[in-house]
Protein backbone atom coordinates (compact mmCIF):
# COMPACT_ATOMS: atom_id res chain seq x y z
CA UNK A 1 0.00 0.00 0.00
CA UNK A 2 0.98 3.32 -1.14
CA UNK A 3 0.26 6.06 1.34
CA UNK A 4 1.08 9.59 0.96
CA UNK A 5 0.05 13.34 1.20
CA UNK A 6 -2.73 14.42 -1.69
CA UNK A 7 -2.78 17.62 -4.15
CA UNK A 8 -5.59 18.79 -6.03
CA UNK A 9 -5.07 16.59 -8.70
CA UNK A 10 -6.54 13.96 -6.67
CA UNK A 11 -9.84 15.74 -6.88
CA UNK A 12 -11.79 13.29 -9.42
CA UNK A 13 -9.94 9.91 -7.31
CA UNK A 14 -11.42 11.25 -4.23
CA UNK A 15 -15.46 11.78 -5.82
CA UNK A 16 -15.08 8.63 -6.91
CA UNK A 17 -13.90 7.21 -3.24
CA UNK A 18 -17.09 9.33 -1.57
CA UNK A 19 -19.44 8.92 -4.03
CA UNK A 20 -18.95 4.86 -3.31
CA UNK A 21 -18.86 5.20 0.47
CA UNK A 22 -21.90 7.21 0.42
CA UNK A 23 -23.54 5.20 -2.02
CA UNK A 24 -22.66 1.32 -0.73
CA UNK A 25 -21.40 2.15 3.43
CA UNK A 26 -22.71 4.43 4.44
CA UNK A 27 -21.02 6.18 7.48
CA UNK A 28 -20.11 9.48 6.14
CA UNK A 29 -22.43 12.67 6.66
CA UNK A 30 -23.30 13.04 3.31
CA UNK A 31 -25.32 11.42 0.49
CA UNK A 32 -23.76 10.27 -2.87
CA UNK A 33 -25.50 13.22 -4.74
CA UNK A 34 -23.69 15.63 -2.35
CA UNK A 35 -20.69 14.75 -2.67
CA UNK A 36 -19.59 17.22 -5.55
CA UNK A 37 -16.78 18.76 -6.83
CA UNK A 38 -16.71 21.56 -5.33
CA UNK A 39 -17.11 20.37 -1.82
CA UNK A 40 -14.29 17.46 -2.52
CA UNK A 41 -12.13 20.42 -3.55
CA UNK A 42 -13.00 22.88 -0.94
CA UNK A 43 -11.83 20.37 1.32
CA UNK A 44 -8.52 19.26 0.15
CA UNK A 45 -7.64 22.92 -0.71
CA UNK A 46 -8.15 23.50 3.08
CA UNK A 47 -6.57 20.55 4.13
CA UNK A 48 -3.55 21.30 1.72
CA UNK A 49 -3.21 25.13 3.02
CA UNK A 50 -3.98 24.57 6.79
CA UNK A 51 -4.53 20.78 7.55
CA UNK A 52 -3.36 17.53 6.67
CA UNK A 53 -4.80 15.27 4.30
CA UNK A 54 -3.49 11.34 3.23
CA UNK A 55 -4.38 8.93 0.86
CA UNK A 56 -3.68 5.42 0.17
CA UNK A 57 -3.35 4.31 -3.61
CA UNK A 58 -4.42 1.21 -5.11
CA UNK A 59 -1.78 -1.39 -5.07
CA UNK A 60 -2.42 -1.89 -9.07
CA UNK A 61 -3.43 1.27 -10.23
CA UNK A 62 -1.92 4.58 -8.85
CA UNK A 63 -4.79 6.99 -10.19
CA UNK A 64 -7.53 5.07 -8.45
CA UNK A 65 -7.30 6.26 -4.37
CA UNK A 66 -9.08 3.83 -1.76
CA UNK A 67 -8.62 5.44 1.27
CA UNK A 68 -8.39 9.16 2.33
CA UNK A 69 -8.30 11.16 5.92
CA UNK A 70 -8.43 14.45 6.25
CA UNK A 71 -8.80 17.25 8.91
CA UNK A 72 -7.91 20.89 8.82
CA UNK A 73 -8.10 24.51 11.11
CA UNK A 74 -11.18 26.61 10.88
CA UNK A 75 -9.39 29.42 9.71
CA UNK A 76 -10.58 31.36 13.61
CA UNK A 77 -7.50 32.40 15.72
CA UNK A 78 -8.69 31.07 18.66
CA UNK A 79 -9.00 27.92 17.04
CA UNK A 80 -5.47 27.80 15.30
CA UNK A 81 -4.16 24.61 17.35
CA UNK A 82 -7.57 22.63 16.33
CA UNK A 83 -7.45 20.25 13.46
CA UNK A 84 -11.08 19.94 12.78
CA UNK A 85 -14.07 18.59 10.50
CA UNK A 86 -12.16 15.20 10.26
CA UNK A 87 -13.16 12.90 7.49
CA UNK A 88 -12.32 9.22 7.25
CA UNK A 89 -12.95 7.20 4.11
CA UNK A 90 -12.29 3.96 3.19
CA UNK A 91 -13.82 2.23 -0.56
CA UNK A 92 -16.12 -0.85 0.82
CA UNK A 93 -14.38 -2.68 -1.83
CA UNK A 94 -11.16 -2.73 1.00
CA UNK A 95 -12.65 -2.33 4.48
CA UNK A 96 -11.66 -4.32 7.19
CA UNK A 97 -8.13 -4.86 6.12
CA UNK A 98 -6.21 -2.50 7.95
CA UNK A 99 -6.40 0.36 5.90
CA UNK A 100 -8.41 2.79 8.06
CA UNK A 101 -6.20 1.73 11.19
CA UNK A 102 -3.22 2.64 9.25
CA UNK A 103 -4.21 5.57 7.85
CA UNK A 104 -5.02 6.94 10.76
CA UNK A 105 -2.05 6.24 12.62
CA UNK A 106 0.11 7.48 9.82
CA UNK A 107 -2.32 10.91 10.09
CA UNK A 108 -1.82 10.81 14.25
CA UNK A 109 2.02 10.54 13.88
CA UNK A 110 2.87 13.27 11.85
CA UNK A 111 0.96 15.64 13.60
CA UNK A 112 2.57 14.06 17.11
CA UNK A 113 6.02 14.58 14.97
CA UNK A 114 5.71 17.83 12.56
CA UNK A 115 2.83 19.81 13.89
CA UNK A 116 3.57 21.09 17.49
CA UNK A 117 1.46 23.72 16.89
CA UNK A 118 -1.72 21.67 16.75
CA UNK A 119 -3.24 20.71 20.48
CA UNK A 120 -6.29 18.88 19.66
CA UNK A 121 -7.65 16.90 17.05
CA UNK A 122 -11.77 16.61 16.85
CA UNK A 123 -14.15 15.13 15.24
CA UNK A 124 -18.03 13.89 15.50
CA UNK A 125 -19.31 10.14 14.44
CA UNK A 126 -22.96 9.04 14.41
CA UNK A 127 -23.45 6.43 17.43
CA UNK A 128 -23.76 3.36 15.83
CA UNK A 129 -20.95 3.62 13.72
CA UNK A 130 -19.59 1.35 16.68
CA UNK A 131 -16.41 0.04 14.29
CA UNK A 132 -15.23 3.69 13.71
CA UNK A 133 -16.00 4.60 17.30
CA UNK A 134 -13.47 1.34 18.66
CA UNK A 135 -10.72 2.13 16.03
CA UNK A 136 -10.95 6.02 17.09
CA UNK A 137 -10.63 5.04 21.20
CA UNK A 138 -7.75 2.32 20.45
CA UNK A 139 -5.80 5.20 18.79
CA UNK A 140 -6.29 7.63 21.95
CA UNK A 141 -9.68 9.39 21.19
CA UNK A 142 -11.82 10.07 23.91
CA UNK A 143 -15.49 10.41 23.86
CA UNK A 144 -16.46 13.71 25.06
CA UNK A 145 -20.41 13.63 25.00
CA UNK A 146 -23.03 12.74 23.08
CA UNK A 147 -25.59 15.42 20.80
CA UNK A 148 -28.98 13.84 21.18
CA UNK A 149 -30.95 13.90 17.85
CA UNK A 150 -28.13 15.30 15.41
CA UNK A 151 -28.10 13.93 12.93
CA UNK A 152 -30.88 11.20 10.54
CA UNK A 153 -29.93 8.24 9.32
CA UNK A 154 -32.08 6.15 7.47
CA UNK A 155 -35.41 7.89 8.66
CA UNK A 156 -34.21 7.51 12.03
CA UNK A 157 -32.74 9.97 14.03
CA UNK A 158 -29.81 9.03 15.77
CA UNK A 159 -26.70 10.81 18.40
CA UNK A 160 -23.32 12.30 17.39
CA UNK A 161 -20.62 11.49 19.07
CA UNK A 162 -18.11 14.29 19.57
CA UNK A 163 -14.48 12.71 20.23
CA UNK A 164 -11.17 14.69 20.62
CA UNK A 165 -7.20 13.60 21.20
CA UNK A 166 -4.72 15.88 22.56
CA UNK A 167 -1.20 15.78 20.62
CA UNK A 168 1.38 14.33 23.37
CA UNK A 169 4.16 16.61 21.61
CA UNK A 170 1.86 20.41 21.28
CA UNK A 171 4.38 23.38 22.18
CA UNK A 172 2.07 25.91 23.76
C1 LIG B 1 -14.75 3.11 9.64
C2 LIG B 1 -13.57 2.89 8.69
C3 LIG B 1 -12.78 4.18 8.53
C4 LIG B 1 -12.64 1.80 9.30
O1 LIG B 1 -11.59 1.54 8.39
P1 LIG B 1 -11.29 0.02 7.96
O2 LIG B 1 -10.09 0.01 7.10
O3 LIG B 1 -12.53 -0.57 7.40
O4 LIG B 1 -10.99 -0.64 9.39
P2 LIG B 1 -9.69 -1.45 9.85
O5 LIG B 1 -9.57 -2.69 9.04
O6 LIG B 1 -8.52 -0.55 9.90
O7 LIG B 1 -10.13 -1.89 11.31
C5 LIG B 1 -10.13 -0.98 12.37
C6 LIG B 1 -10.97 -1.52 13.49
O8 LIG B 1 -12.33 -1.54 13.08
C7 LIG B 1 -12.96 -2.75 13.51
N1 LIG B 1 -13.41 -3.50 12.35
C8 LIG B 1 -12.86 -3.56 11.15
N2 LIG B 1 -13.61 -4.31 10.32
C9 LIG B 1 -14.67 -4.71 11.04
C10 LIG B 1 -15.80 -5.48 10.74
N3 LIG B 1 -16.00 -5.98 9.52
N4 LIG B 1 -16.69 -5.70 11.72
C11 LIG B 1 -16.49 -5.19 12.95
N5 LIG B 1 -15.42 -4.42 13.28
C12 LIG B 1 -14.53 -4.20 12.33
C13 LIG B 1 -12.02 -3.51 14.29
O9 LIG B 1 -12.26 -3.21 15.65
C14 LIG B 1 -10.67 -2.96 13.90
O10 LIG B 1 -9.85 -2.99 15.01
P3 LIG B 1 -8.53 -3.91 15.03
O11 LIG B 1 -7.55 -3.20 14.11
O12 LIG B 1 -8.10 -3.89 16.45
O13 LIG B 1 -8.92 -5.27 14.52
C15 LIG B 1 -14.04 2.39 7.29
O14 LIG B 1 -14.72 1.16 7.44
C16 LIG B 1 -14.92 3.37 6.55
O15 LIG B 1 -14.43 4.22 5.83
N6 LIG B 1 -16.25 3.24 6.68
C17 LIG B 1 -17.19 4.08 5.94
C18 LIG B 1 -17.07 5.56 6.25
C19 LIG B 1 -17.05 5.84 7.73
O16 LIG B 1 -17.75 5.21 8.50
N7 LIG B 1 -16.22 6.81 8.10
C20 LIG B 1 -16.11 7.23 9.47
C21 LIG B 1 -16.98 8.44 9.70
S1 LIG B 1 -16.70 9.14 11.29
Amino acid sequence: MHFRTADTLDVPALIDLYKAVALRSGGIARRAEEVTEEHVKSFVEKSIERGLIIVCEHPDNDKEIIAELHAYRNGLKVFDHVLTELTIAVHPDHQGKKIGRTIFTIFLEEVARNMPHIGRVELVTQEDNTRAIGLYQSLGFRIEGRMEMRIKVHGNYQADIPMGWQNPNFEF
